[in-house]
């Protein structure tokens, strides 16, 4: 099967760990940042983070997958923006933590309703960019605070760890950690978003991160994909 991802159509094809099979794309969205994963192994699909809206269905189209598995880090809005699209063409298998539901289906946890104020802070206020609030159906498959298990023929372990949302969580798929919008490269975690908490960060997630054995590759919701090292380590304070 051949994939006609490549620059011209937004994607990049990652650098992945040593043995995995699977290709790994990503498109970053141009307005937030953010950036959507793309799977494909044996000619199966998997998506993390349906965010990048239009870029995911064209890329899909032709490919007629049985069912796309779309595992999601979190629900800011500019992390599935493309969940409505995908799932309007493909059946689409989203699969999130029970509190990411809650936020897919909220304009205001899912920042939606605040986003056009939010970029226009950020620009310094210099450019104001239309972002129309949305909200999304429920996830198809939930969990309370973790699970591992076989999909279509990919290893998952999904693990909640609150801090920037209540939903938050790290999606281990093979051997690659997405860790959404943690360990982003230069920047510190955010948690004073709606939801957000610095306490439930220090308690839950923070000794959690620490626990990443060095060399793994993480594929963060912002930025390129990086092994975990000592400098990654100083930077976020693990
Ligand atoms: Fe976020």
């Amino acid at each position: 099967m051949e994939w006609p991802l490549n620059n011209r159509d937004g994607w990049r094809r990652c650098r992945k760990p040593d043995g995995m099979e699977a290709d790994i794309f990503c498109a970053s969205d141009p307005v937030t940042g953010s950036g959507c994963y793309l799977l494909v192994k044996n000619g199966a699909c998997a998506v993390v983070d349906a965010g990048c809206f239009p870029l995911p269905a064209p890329a899909l189209s032709g490919h007629a997958p049985a069912f796309l598995p779309v595992f999601l880090t979190h629900g800011h809005c500019d992390h599935i923006s493309a969940l409505n699209s995908l799932r309007e063409r493909f059946p689409v298998l989203a699969v999130c933590s029970r509190a990411c539901s809650e936020e897919i289906q909220d304009t205001k946890a899912n920042m939606s309703r605040r986003m056009e104020a939010f970029l226009y802070y950020k620009s310094n206020e210099t450019k104001l960019t239309p972002y129309a609030p949305f909200r999304c159906g429920p996830a198809d498959l939930c969990f309370e605070e973790e699970i591992r298990f076989l999909l279509g023929g990919w290893r998952l372990h999904m693990k909640r760890l609150p801090g920037h949302t209540p939903g938050s969580s790290l999606i281990f798929l093979d051997s690659a950690l997405f860790s959404g919008d943690y360990l982003l490269p230069g920047e510190r975690v955010v948690t004073r978003l709606p939801g957000g908490s610095q306490e439930q960060y220090e308690t839950y997630t923070r000794p959690w991160l620490q626990t990443i054995a060095d060399g793994t590759w993480i594929y963060p919701g912002h930025g390129r994909e990086f092994q975990m090292c000592g400098e990654a380590r100083r930077f976020h304070e693990l």
